[in-house]
């Protein structure tokens, strides 16, 4: 299938040969060593990419220092070795630290950090400094500014000299690099010759690329990221700004190639991290914005996860590469698999945010767990150290009860490793909480993970069965070696809601969509904050109400999945943010509030200082804790040689739990 297709076009930047138009996207948190240069580990990482078909592997950021490290041209010669092996470029990504880690063009304060809560780190970390520790932005100085343009030439230099195919410079990300945050009008408030207009803002990155061809010669792919719009409205650099500045000053200083990415990692890091929310593809715009106004190759990227879609942007001359980030680390074959037609067997990203990189929610197999940083990660998750993947000793019958993605995970690598396996599910289809979840159309990426799990049963011919309740006498008749209860966990319903018409779970909300009157209660404040959104964007009159504080608005959701759905609920008093506001007042959310009664159609509420109100609703959807399935485990136990719980019915967790725990039983049976 894939030779007609533009995407297996090969395309050249600057003499680099590239086989196809399909790139690794730079991403920060792959192995590494402690001082964060590469080491085995991110060779073997990015080498997986190559080998799965991508023609431009680029690493995440790296600095300058460490090319220029002792052995550092030597630590990069093996990124290179390794990713050439498959007919595979290396592309080295190099970034200066932004105001994030604590220096930048000017010294505190932003203007922002007068209005609480308008950064990311400010909401998810309950601090105001950028990240934890970094109490305060230093400014660089004018020595600072040309000791680091010099090492940056002299880095590339060494770069291009250890074998590496190009080398991008990162002046995308606002406050996240030094680059960006010298260029946005925003981050830049100095008054010398490196701040206040145009020119003076982009001297520095300017001369770093002027710089770095004079070192490498013409001849070497200079890549360029930049955000096009870091969505901050007027303050930060705009699309108009990158069309009439600040490509052509790009163009002129020698790059061969731009990446356009947007946001600001600090104040707009859904245009960068964009959660699953944010359609396919929404980003794309800017690159074809980009292309208009320039000759020179253009990378778009942003939440491209189906190749069908990259095929269109390229026909469509939007872009003339492809850069993808997280799809390739939920499932680093997918070139491979798209070129050989298998569609069915590519993993699609679902965008959840909940490890990304290493680990990712969806692919345990992802990376290894034996160097220091992602060691460091995994615990930080709570996640169990990684088990390899072997053959069973002796193949044994498994039987799993309960399908959700849990279960269909746990099944699917039994099958693999060669066992005979079984698995029944008590309702009428696959897929558990997660399926659910994604009838909400912002959530609907999540079926992805549940369509590819149902496809690799059926190819390992797992004997699935629905409507398929299971107690004690099934499992003597059954007879199993092995037992795993995947049979999740419910949700909670106080005892103050009884059985009323009009009141109902999350759950069954999301499975009774059309039921769902015009007023809407909703009683919990993490994923119902989600539900809450969707409800009223449908148009009903929704109001969310919990007895806990702003603090527990949808912590459940990890990073940018939770930074859009408080941006839609809480008033950021954000005019710096974006020009308008884009908190919704419908629905309402109403914190500390106490539930009273209710009644059929009302109510009863009390808020924090006493005061109470009636609510009338047509629905109340009930989303508070979840309680494991478990009872059955206890019954079962000593009817099955071995029987095991995973998933929400061990400990009621997110989606990276529920993989993570499927693997940990189903590789050692
Ligand atoms: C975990 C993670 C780490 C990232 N690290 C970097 C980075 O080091 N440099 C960079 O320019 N972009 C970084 N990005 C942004 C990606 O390169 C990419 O632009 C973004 O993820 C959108 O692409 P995707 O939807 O295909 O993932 C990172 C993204 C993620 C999710």
């Amino acid at each position: 299938m894939g030779n007609s297709k533009k995407i297996f076009e090969p395309i050249e930047i600057n003499g680099m040969k590239l086989k196809n138009r399909i790139s690794f996207a730079p991403m920060l948190n792959m192995p590494r060593e402690l001082d964060f240069g590469p080491n085995d580990q991110t060779a073997q990482w990015l080498e997986e990419r190559a080998k799965g078909g991508t023609a431009l592997i680029m690493t995440g950021t790296f600095l300058p220092i460490h090319p220029l490290m002792p052995n550092g041209p030597e630590r990069f010669g093996k990124l290179a070795e390794a990713v050439h092996a498959h007919d595979a470029k290396l592309g080295v990504q190099l970034s200066g630290p932004g105001p994030m880690l604590g220096a930048g063009p000017s010294a505190h304060p932003y203007p922002d950090e007068r209005h609480p809560k308008q950064s990311i780190f400010e909401y998810m970390m309950g601090t105001i400094s950028p990240i934890p520790g970094v109490e305060k932005v230093t400014e660089f100085t004018v020595n600072d500014i040309e000791q680091t343009r010099d090492a940056f030439a002299m880095a590339v230099k060494a770069l291009k000299d250890a074998g590496v195919d190009c080398v991008e410079l990162h002046c995308a990300h606002g406050g996240a690099t030094l680059f960006c945050s010298f260029i946005s009008p925003f981050y830049n408030r100095r008054e010398d010759e490196y701040g206040g207009n145009w020119e003076n803002r982009l001297r520095f990155p300017i001369d770093t690329l002027k710089k770095t061809r004079e070192a490498v010669g013409e001849n070497y792919p200079l890549l360029v990221r930049l955000s096009a719009d870091e969505l901050l409205g007027k303050e930060g650099i705009t699309l108009e700004d990158t069309l009439n500045i600040i490509v052509p000053a790009m163009e002129k200083a020698g790059a061969d190639c731009l990446d356009v990415s947007q946001g600001s990692i600090l104040h707009s890091p859904e245009g960068i991290t964009i959660p699953l929310y944010y359609p396919r593809g929404c980003y794309i715009h800017y690159a074809e914005a980009v292309k208009k106004v320039t000759g020179l190759p253009v990378i778009g990227v942003g939440r491209i996860v189906d190749l069908d879609m990259a095929e269109k942007f390229l026909r469509e001359e939007k872009a003339d590469l492809i850069f993808l980030a997280r799809q390739l680390t939920s499932d680093p074959e997918t070139p491979k698999k798209y070129y050989e037609g298998r569609l069915e067997d590519i993993r699609k990203c679902i965008g959840c945010m909940e490890g990304c990189g290493t680990p990712c929610a969806i692919n345990y197999d992802i990376g290894t767990d034996s160097v220091p940083i992602t060691t460091m990660r995994r615990e930080l998750l709570a996640l169990p150290k990684k088990i390899p993947l072997t053959p069973a000793d002796k193949p044994r019958e498994i039987l799993v009860i309960g399908g959700g993605v849990a279960g269909m995970e746990a099944a699917r690598v039994c099958a693999l490793r060669g066992h005979s396996v079984t698995l029944m599910e008590k309702g009428p289809q696959l897929g558990g909480t997660v399926a659910a979840l994604a009838l909400d159309p912002p959530a609907a990426e999540f079926a992805n993970i549940v369509a590819y799990l149902g496809v690799q049963m059926r190819k390992l011919e797992v004997d699935v069965h629905v409507c398929r309740q299971v107690g004690p006498v099934d499992i003597e008749k059954i007879n199993p070696d092995a037992v795993i209860m995947a049979t999740g966990a419910s949700l909670k319903m106080p005892k103050v809601a009884g059985d009323k018409p009009g009141v109902m779970d999350h759950i069954e909300a999301l499975k009774n969509r059309a039921g769902i009157g015009p007023q809407v209660v909703i009683w919990g404040l993490m994923y119902g904050a989600e539900l809450a959104i969707s409800l009223a964007e449908e148009g009903k009159d929704v109001t969310l109400i919990g007895e806990t504080g702003e603090k527990t608005l949808a912590a459940h959701a990890v990073d940018t999945r939770r930074w859009w759905i408080v941006k839609k609920l809480v008033d950021f008093n954000a005019v710096r943010v974006r020009p308008e506001s884009i908190k919704l007042s419908n629905p309402k959310v109403l914190y500390h509030t106490r539930v009273e009664d209710i009644t059929p159609g009302e109510i009863s509420i009390v808020n924090k200082q006493g005061n109470k109100k009636v609510l009338p609703y047509d629905t109340l959807i009930i989303s508070r804790g979840r309680k494991k399935n478990d009872s059955l485990f206890e019954q079962l136990k000593g009817k099955a040689p071995e029987i095991y719980k995973i998933g929400d019915c061990a400990a009621a967790g997110n989606i990276l739990k529920a993989i993570w725990s499927a693997n940990d039983v189903a590789r050692k049976i």
